[in-house]
C-alpha cells in the first residue's frame, strides 16, 4: 500500500460520509491563495474532532495552531450557540486569513484568534479555564509544554488531543535527532504513570501521509 491509496481512500470518504461545504472549501482556497501551507487536518480527521466536541458537549475549546482556521471552523460548528473557541496563532498573516474564513463560515461570534507565540498567550488564558477540549496542533517542539498547561487547565472529563505525534513512525526511534520527534517521545514518557489522564495514541494514514494523534481523557483528581 502506498500514499496514492491512502489519499484515494480519504477522497472516497470525503465523497461519501464526510462532505465539505462551501465555507470549508472557501477556507482551504483562501489559505492556498494566501500561500499558507496545506497542513490542516484532513476532512475525516476534522469530522472526528466534531464528533468529539459533540460527545463531550463541549462549551469551551482551546486550539494551539490556527493556520487558516479549518479545524477551528469544524470544531466551532459543533459547539452550542453560547460555546466558545479560542485559537492561538503565531503569525498575524495566518490569523488574518483565518478571521475572514470564520466570517464566511458564520462562526466569528464563537471564535477568537489570539496572535503571538502560544506560550506567551497562556498567562492571559487563566481566566478562560477550565476547557472541555484542547487541540494541540502548533509548533511540535512545544507539544509537551502545551500539554502540561492543558492538563492544569482542563475540567475532569475533558479531552486533550495532540496532532502529529507519530511523525512517519519516527516516534519509535529512541535515537531520533529531530527535536519535534524527540518532543513527542518526551510527551509519551511524561504520560507514563500520569494518574491524571488515560491516554492512547492512534497511528493514521491518509492524505497527510503516515502520522497519528494522541487522545487523553482528563481524570478526576
Ligand atoms: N489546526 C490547523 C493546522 C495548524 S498548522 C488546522 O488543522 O486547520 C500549525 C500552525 O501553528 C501554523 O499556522 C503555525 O503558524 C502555528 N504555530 C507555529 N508555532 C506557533 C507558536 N509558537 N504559537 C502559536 N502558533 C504557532
Ligand atoms: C505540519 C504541521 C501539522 O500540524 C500537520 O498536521 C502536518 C504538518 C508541519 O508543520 O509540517
Ligand atoms: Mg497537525
Amino acid at each position: 500500500m502506498d500514499q496514492g491509496t491512502f489519499s484515494a481512500v480519504d477522497e472516497f470518504i470525503g465523497e461519501t460520509i464526510v462532505e465539505e461545504d462551501e465555507a470549508l472549501r472557501g477556507a482551504v482556497e483562501a489559505a492556498e491563495a494566501a500561500g499558507l501551507p496545506a497542513i490542516q487536518v484532513s476532512p475525516p480527521q476534522g469530522r472526528l474532532l466534531q464528533l468529539l466536541v459533540r460527545l463531550l458537549a463541549a462549551r469551551k475549546i482551546l486550539e494551539f495552531g490556527t493556520l487558516g482556521g479549518y479545524s477551528a471552523i469544524l470544531m466551532a460548528r459543533a459547539l452550542p450557540e453560547d460555546g466558545r473557541l479560542i485559537t492561538l496563532e503565531a503569525k498575524q498573516e495566518y490569523a488574518d486569513v483565518a478571521r475572514q474564513s470564520f466570517e464566511r463560515a458564520g462562526v466569528e461570534n464563537r471564535v477568537e484568534v489570539r496572535v503571538g507565540p502560544a506560550l506567551e498567550a497562556l498567562p492571559g488564558l487563566e481566566e478562560e479555564a477550565p476547557f472541555d477540549l484542547v487541540f494541540i496542533d502548533a509548533d511540535k517542539v512545544n507539544t509537551p509544554n502545551y500539554f502540561t498547561w492543558a492538563l492544569d487547565h482542563a475540567r475532569t472529563g475533558a479531552l486533550i488531543i495532540a496532532d502529529n505525534v507519530v511523525r512517519d513512525g519516527t516516534l519509535a526511534d529512541a535515537t531520533a535527532a529531530d527535536e519535534s520527534t524527540r518532543a513527542q517521545r518526551r510527551l509519551h514518557e511524561m504520560l507514563r504513570g500520569e494518574a491524571r489522564v488515560s491516554a492512547t495514541t492512534i497511528q493514521t494514514v491518509g492524505v497527510k501521509g503516515y502520522d497519528g494523534f494522541l487522545v487523553a481523557l482528563v481524570e478526576g483528581a
